[in-house]
């Protein structure tokens, strides 16, 4: 009863996600906020937790792609999910925020700040600043570093109460000892925060608008200023690459731990690479040397097999993937088994119990519960029954040159080695392929199909060839 009234209470929030900058560090052609932590872009990272907290409205402040940025977003999320503020040219955080006023108009609660360039934030590490007392106008998580250089300084009063924060541009020799740092996340009333952004003004060494000069304001009332000290492993930004791979490092130990700690086996977490996104089921064993990406997800008790690459598919309940196999786009049904070094490529789905053996390869295949294609095969464009079994070295010849053709095998047809089916062409059920054929018309159900040139026995060969070859050698040396 006591949190249900609490949550009741308690303001609406929103959010501002910074991300505007150029990211010149990062020397990329690519926006900063787009480059991927963990297999996602790290501006989606901050969005989802915007999302993750409850916060009614949300706007991202674009400016450097900014098109490319915020197709991006809404390509992910759909349009509408966030609202986007174009800043133009950065003239600091505080334009920054500026720049979003439009957006939060109407807004009543509190505004979350955050940069698009803070990926390892958690709701647990916000928790200080959503739980701060409504008596603080603005709090923000500070960070506490052996080497504060370059970040703007906490100074606190010989109260402990947060006064104001200087940038290290602006800050006397004094204020640079201080090693309390700000993190850049700040919680502030909506209403304030639109009465006051007017009152910045660029007059600091580096002639920008200083979001920062907020806390001054608002500990020049009634000192209602509060800074909360936080991990800087979550708090860190990315400016350069070296940073980005830190930052994947982290989210990666988390998300393995994640689901170590759910009742997956992860035999070796320092060679398995699993996205954020990725589910997988109790009693799923991951060997060494997995990639799991994207919005891929496991079946309960399914072995991923070592070295094996799977990306956004869908592996069913007690599969077996063994080593290095290669899913992309791809629906595996419950208790298959595949490889080693299978390809599923997109648009391969198979039922329960389907057979996938080495260097078999499918593209936009179906295939029906318990049908089977052991060696060396090429399924691609193919309508494939149940019961089906494809022997080694079939192909389906899906591509005329121009056009891809479709291969239908009903439930229960039989493949025989090395067949080549010539598409478009349609075997019917039950029907046999004799091993070496080449199917170019449609074979009905229950017949025999196939195109094998007759085998021709010559007796006594060999010795009357080595008779041959030893009659031209002795007529030379004459
Ligand atoms: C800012 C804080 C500093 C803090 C540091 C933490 C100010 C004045 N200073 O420093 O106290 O220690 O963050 O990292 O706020 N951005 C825009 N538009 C702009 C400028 C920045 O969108 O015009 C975005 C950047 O893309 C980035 C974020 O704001 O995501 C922070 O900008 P950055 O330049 O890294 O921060 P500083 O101003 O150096
Ligand atoms: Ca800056």
């Amino acid at each position: 009863m006591m949190s249900e009234t609490a949550k009741q209470i308690s303001p609406a929030l929103a959010a501002v996600v910074m991300a505007a900058g150029k990211g010149t560090r990062m020397k990329s052609n690519t926006a900063k906020v787009l480059h991927a932590v963990a297999g996602k872009p790290m501006l989606e990272w901050v969005l989802d937790l915007a999302l993750e907290i409850g916060c009614e409205r949300a706007v991202a402040v674009v400016g450097h792609q900014a098109e490319r940025v915020r197709a991006h977003v809404e390509g992910k999320y759909g349009a509408g999910r966030f609202l986007f503020a174009e800043q133009r040219e950065q003239k600091g955080t505080g334009h920054a925020v500026m720049m979003a006023a439009g957006a939060l108009q109407g807004f009543e609660g509190r505004v979350l700040i955050l940069s698009g360039d803070v990926p390892l934030l958690s709701q647990e590490t916000l928790k200080p600043l959503l739980e701060a007392p409504a008596s603080l106008r603005v709090a923000l998580l500070s960070m506490v570093l052996d080497d504060p250089t370059g970040y703007g300084r906490v100074i606190r009063g010989e109260d402990g109460r947060v006064r104001r924060i200087v940038e290290h541009k602006d800050a006397t020799e004094t204020e640079r000892q201080v090693r309390e740092v700000n993190s850049g996340v700040y919680l502030i009333d909506a209403a304030l925060l639109l009465q006051w952004l007017p009152r910045l003004q660029p007059n600091n060494a580096q002639g920008e608008y200083y979001l920062t000069d907020l806390i001054r304001f608002a500990a020049e009332e009634n000192a209602a200023a509060e800074a909360y000290p936080a991990s800087p492993e979550d708090l860190g930004g990315i400016n350069d690459r070296v940073q980005l791979a830190a930052a994947s490092a982290v989210a990666r130990q988390r998300i393995l731990r994640r689901h170590m700690l759910g009742g997956v086996t992860i035999e070796d977490p320092v060679t398995t690479y699993i996205d954020r996104d990725v589910t997988i089921g109790n009693d799923a064993i991951i060997e060494p040397g997995a990639h799991l990406r994207g919005a891929t997800s496991i079946g309960e008790g399914a072995v991923i097999g070592a070295g094996s690459v799977i990306i956004n598919s869908q592996v069913g309940p007690q599969v077996r993937v063994q080593a290095w196999c290669h899913f992309e786009d791809a629906v595996v049904g419950p208790a298959c088994k595949i490889g080693p070094y299978a390809r599923l490529r997109p648009g391969a789905e198979l039922s329960a119990d389907c057979h996938i053996g080495n260097f078999v390869e499918l593209k936009k295949a179906r295939m029906g519960k318990g049908s089977k294609a052991n060696h060396l095969a090429y399924l691609g464009d193919a309508e494939i029954g149940s019961g089906v079994n494809v022997g080694a070295g079939t192909i389906t010849c899906n591509y005329d040159g121009k056009n891809k053709h479709v291969t239908r095998l009903a439930d229960g047809v039989f493949v025989g080695s090395d067949t080549q089916f010539v598409a478009p062409v349609s075997v019917g059920a039950g029907a046999y392929i004799g091993a070496g054929s080449t199917i170019t018309e449609d074979v009905p159900a229950g017949a025999l199909a196939f195109t094998r040139a007759p085998q021709t026995v010559k007796e006594g060969w060999v010795r009357k060839k080595a008779e041959r070859d030893a009659l031209k050698t002795a007529e030379k040396k004459t």
